[in-house]
């Protein structure tokens, strides 16, 4: 049985959690998209431990980890992550597997995504300043891209970087006035990823198409949410991935008819980082109430997020565009405590009443919210195990949401520890 957990909003939406779950019944989990822009906290004992590249299934002894050739890795914090998980006793040693065709963030392109930024002033994206961008632009530019598997040729690599830093230094003294990057220095860097992380480099879409001739269990675990898909999402206010289910084929070479399942990831209102529309946003007491509670602080950046009510709307569209076949509803117990809670369930749009996700950007940004009403609640939902203990008002706020979605919630989250999930179906 092969599954994939996707976000459905822009990220955030507790998808850590869900995969750590079903990692417990898988036997390899796999990072097909993104890089160390996305962020999870994981609870190992007591400890809270923050992963930014590592597949979630890496705290489970018995699970192989996959990052796969549509990653970009940055391998400096791929390798203290590797260091922080051996220190709490956690070995990735012959479990670890990285596509010798994922590309590499390096230092250039860090330096990049952040003087771009600088540079667009009030016009920026506003992105994690993790070098993102840049790397990807490198891998579809391909002239002055590095692949993990060049890691393994060091005499080439001299001479390939000695021409990409040349390129980039013109680039960036022309464009922002920037110091002169040194060959050298990017190389020597170059020479101890090398040493760290060589023996983890692999053929990954072999090794994921033995797994899946051999019945195991693979868990797809795509990073960011469908809102910030590069083709798909708000662009040009997006990252530069498939960042909804659709990523999984290109990214790890296995097409989507190997997947049964498709779970999409939401919190009970949406979240957003950085620039970009939002049309349910509560930029007010309500969407302080909601930050301060849910504790929505970014877990990369810690910058704190913009909150608003849940857009079935926008969820409605990218349950489709991910072929979810079910939802997990995270931070319920967070919207505890209004006497009314919104659902977004149509937009008005130069007057007219809209009820799907408008393709076009301006319209998206012109968009005003029709909600639907209802009650609150006040209960502390953080105990209840059973669906059927949820208080009246949550399983109508449940139901509303799933209607306007199109798609079943079967689990609901209600705190942070992995126990504080109801199941309305087996899992
Ligand atoms: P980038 O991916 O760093 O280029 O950032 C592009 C946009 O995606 C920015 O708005 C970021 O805040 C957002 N973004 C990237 N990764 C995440 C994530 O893991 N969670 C939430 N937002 C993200």
């Amino acid at each position: 049985m092969n599954c994939c957990v996707a976000g459905l909003q822009w990220g955030d939406e507790g998808k850590g959690k869900v995969v750590d779950i079903l990692a417990e019944k898988s036997d390899l989990v796999v990072r097909f998209n993104g890089g160390a822009n996305a962020g999870h906290t994981i609870l190992i004992g007591d400890q809270r431990f923050a992963l930014h590249l590592m597949p979630s299934g890496a705290v489970r002894t018995g699970c192989q980890c996959v990052i796969a050739n549509g990653v970009v890795v940055d391998p400096a914090v791929l390798i203290e992550e590797i260091g922080g998980l051996k220190d709490r006793n956690i070995s990735i040693d012959g479990r670890l597997f990285i596509s010798e065709n994922a590309h590499v963030v390096l230092d250039y392109h860090k330096l990049e995504d952040r003087l771009r930024e600088e540079a667009l002033g009030k016009n920026k994206i506003g992105t994690t300043a993790r070098g993102i961008g840049p790397c990807y632009c490198d891998k579809v530019g391909r002239s002055y891209a590095v692949r993990m598997a060049d890691l393994r040729n060091p005499e080439a690599l001299k001479e390939k970087l000695r021409k990409i830093v040349s390129y980039k230094n013109k680039l960036f003294s022309a464009l922002y006035n920037a110091d002169p990057l040194r060959t050298e220095e990017v190389y020597e860097k170059c020479l101890s990823y090398r040493q760290a992380l060589e023996p983890f480099i692999a053929n990954t879409t072999q090794l994921l198409f033995e797994a899946i001739q051999s019945g195991k269990n693979i868990l797809f675990e795509g990073a960011q949410g469908a809102l910030l898909d590069l083709d798909h999402g708000t662009f040009p206010y997006v990252t530069s991935s498939n960042a909804s289910a659709l990523g999984l084929g290109p990214g790890s070479g296995v097409p989507a008819c190997h997947v049964h399942s498709f779970i999409g990831v939401v919190k009970a209102y949406m979240t957003r980082v950085g620039s970009g529309p939002f049309p349910a946003e509560q930029d007010n007491e309500i969407g302080q109430r909601i930050r301060e509670k849910g504790h929505e602080y970014g877990t990369t950046t810690g910058r704190p997020r913009r909150c608003g009510w849940f857009d079935a709307v926008a969820v409605a569209y990218t349950v489709r565009l991910g072929g979810i076949t079910e939802v997990a509803m995270m931070h319920l117990d967070t919207l505890a405590g209004l006497d009314e809670v919104n659902i977004c369930r149509a937009y008005r749009i130069r007057g007219r009443e809209v009820n799907f996700f408008p393709g076009n950007q301006d319209d998206l940004a012109s968009a005003e919210c029709i909600y639907e009403t209802l009650p609150g609640w006040h209960e502390d939902l953080s105990k209840i195990q059973r669906p059927e203990d949820l208080p009246a008002n949550v399983i109508r706020y449940i139901q509303t949401a799933e209607s306007l979605i199109g798609a079943p919630i079967t689990m609901i989250g209600v705190g942070p520890k992995r126990s504080q999930v109801i199941y309305r179906k087996p899992v």
